[in-house]
């Protein structure tokens, strides 16, 4: 089977990799000729640990190849991933216009029998829609299947995810596709959920509101720990140690971000309105983690005196370690805010770059830790890279003008901050 991946953003690249690594011919379509030009060469258009060395391995082994022309990529296909974007609409619903334009050009071009898997996240119903539009742009009434296939792995750890997932889920009435698709799959040893395309489609989103929902407890919760005087890590640690509950997900901090959990509960949300129905853990899961940089930010500005002229440092600035991706990145509204608050603002982050036009003489990036905290008189960690945490704390103190350290995620040694001579305080979580 040649295996083709339409759209190579993130979900895309790492499919069509571990794909090709499983020995797959795999090729990668995408209409944007700079994305192609670039992965041709071998250079990723986003940052993912270990990615790199595997573009390389398998453009040299010819698993792997791009093109822009959708033509000749679908007639030479027998297996096809739709991997494209559905961004938010401004009313919180998803835009399936990319899922559109890649269902008309598979019906358009197929000549002979394709399945189509569907990896982007789309809302409940999609799948009927798409079979819909490829028959519609279809020249001949040739056969084919549309499979829900939910994505569910982690930026910053996506070729782990992806080559060990903990389930595969299959949304198809079509026992050939499904058979197919576990043909596709052998080599991956991970369980086989086979339900309706509707209720993969659903699982995918309910998967994902639950994270947030764990997230969003925690997250709450440490707003009551900082007022009764409890550190929420400790709390979290001992809930974790029930397995009904796990130790997953129970990071308190400054909120998610991300290219998927605001924009899939806002989807989820948009759906439930659709059909009547009412998610309201879901509406206060979104709400709690709207609120919680600026509750904690607020807390942290008592603790200083203010922000108002003080050079504030914030290490990290991605969603999350391991990825350069800003989308949604509670960073921005952290600094947006320390901005109005007039304060002078130095940025850090191994991968992640502000966009220029944001810079400014209050707003600078720089290329070091060093450079950035010098004379500042507080951190803020906004993204936990390991960089931080294995920092020599003891020889940043020197550079900085007062010593506070406030840990968006909860991950510092406070302990050791602490006995450093520093203010340490996180999320629901300080030292005295
Ligand atoms: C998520 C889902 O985990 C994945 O299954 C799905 O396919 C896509 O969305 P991703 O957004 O890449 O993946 O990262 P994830 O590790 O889930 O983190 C999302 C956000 O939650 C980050 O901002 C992270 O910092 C935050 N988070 C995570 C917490 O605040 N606390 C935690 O305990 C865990």
């Amino acid at each position: 089977m040649n295996i083709l991946i339409m759209g190579t953003g993130y979900v895309g690249v790492t499919t069509g990799l571990v794909f090709a690594e499983l020995g797959w011919n795999v090729t990668g379509l995408d209409p944007d000729p700079a994305k192609i030009n670039s992965l041709s060469q071998g250079k990723l258009t986003f940052y993912e640990p270990g990615l790199d060395t595997l573009l390389l391995k398998n453009l040299k082994s010819g698993n792997i190849h791009f093109t822009s022309d959708p033509e000749m990529a679908v007639r030479e296909s027998s297996l096809i991933f739709l991997c494209v974007g559905t961004p938010s609409t401004p009313d919180g619903g998803a835009d399936l216009q990319f899922i559109r334009q890649a269902s008309e050009n598979i019906g358009r071009y197929m000549q002979e029998y394709k399945l189509i898997a569907v990896k982007s996240t789309v809302p409940i119903e999609t799948n009927p829609k798409l079979v819909e539009w490829i028959h519609n742009a279809q020249l001949l009434p040739i056969p084919f299947d549309v499979v829900s296939n939910p994505e569910f792995l982690r930026e910053g750890s996506a070729l782990q995810d992806a080559l060990n997932p903990d389930r595969i889920i299959i949304g198809s009435s079509s026992d050939h596709a499904v058979h197919l698709m576990k043909v596709l799959y052998e080599k991956i040893n991970a369980p086989f959920f086979v339900t309706k395309p509707k209720t993969a489609e659903m699982i995918k989103y309910a998967s994902n509101g639950f994270l947030a929902t764990k997230i969003s407890y925690v997250n709450e919760l440490s707003r009551l720990c900082e007022n009764i005087d409890v550190n929420i890590s400790d709390v979290a640690e001992g809930m974790g140690m029930d397995p009904r509950i796990g130790q997953h997900f129970l990071r308190a901090g400054i909120g998610y971000g991300g290219s998927c959990f605001p924009k899939d509960i806002h989807a989820l949300l948009y759906t439930a309105k659709q059909y009547e129905a009412e998610l309201t853990i879901l509406e206060k899961v979104n709400q709690v983690n709207q609120t919680q940089s600026s509750y904690f930010l607020n807390v942290w500005e008592r603790e200083l005196g203010t922000f108002s002229n003080k050079r504030i440092a914030i290490l990290g600035i991605s969603f999350k370690p391991d990825t350069d991706d800003l989308r949604e990145a509670p960073s921005i509204a952290i600094i947006q805010q320390l901005l109005e608050c007039q304060a002078i603002v130095r940025v850090h982050d191994p991968a992640a770059k502000l966009p220029s036009d944001l810079l400014s003489e209050r707003l600078q990036q720089f290329d070091h830790v060093e450079d950035t905290i010098e004379r500042c008189d507080a951190i803020i960690l906004c993204s936990e890279w390991d960089l931080y945490k294995k920092a020599d704390w003891a020889q940043l103190r020197a550079l900085m003008n007062q010593h506070f350290v406030f840990d968006g995620r909860n991950v510092l040694d406070g302990k050791q901050l602490t006995a450093l001579g520093y203010h340490y305080h996180g999320v629901g979580r300080f030292m005295h």
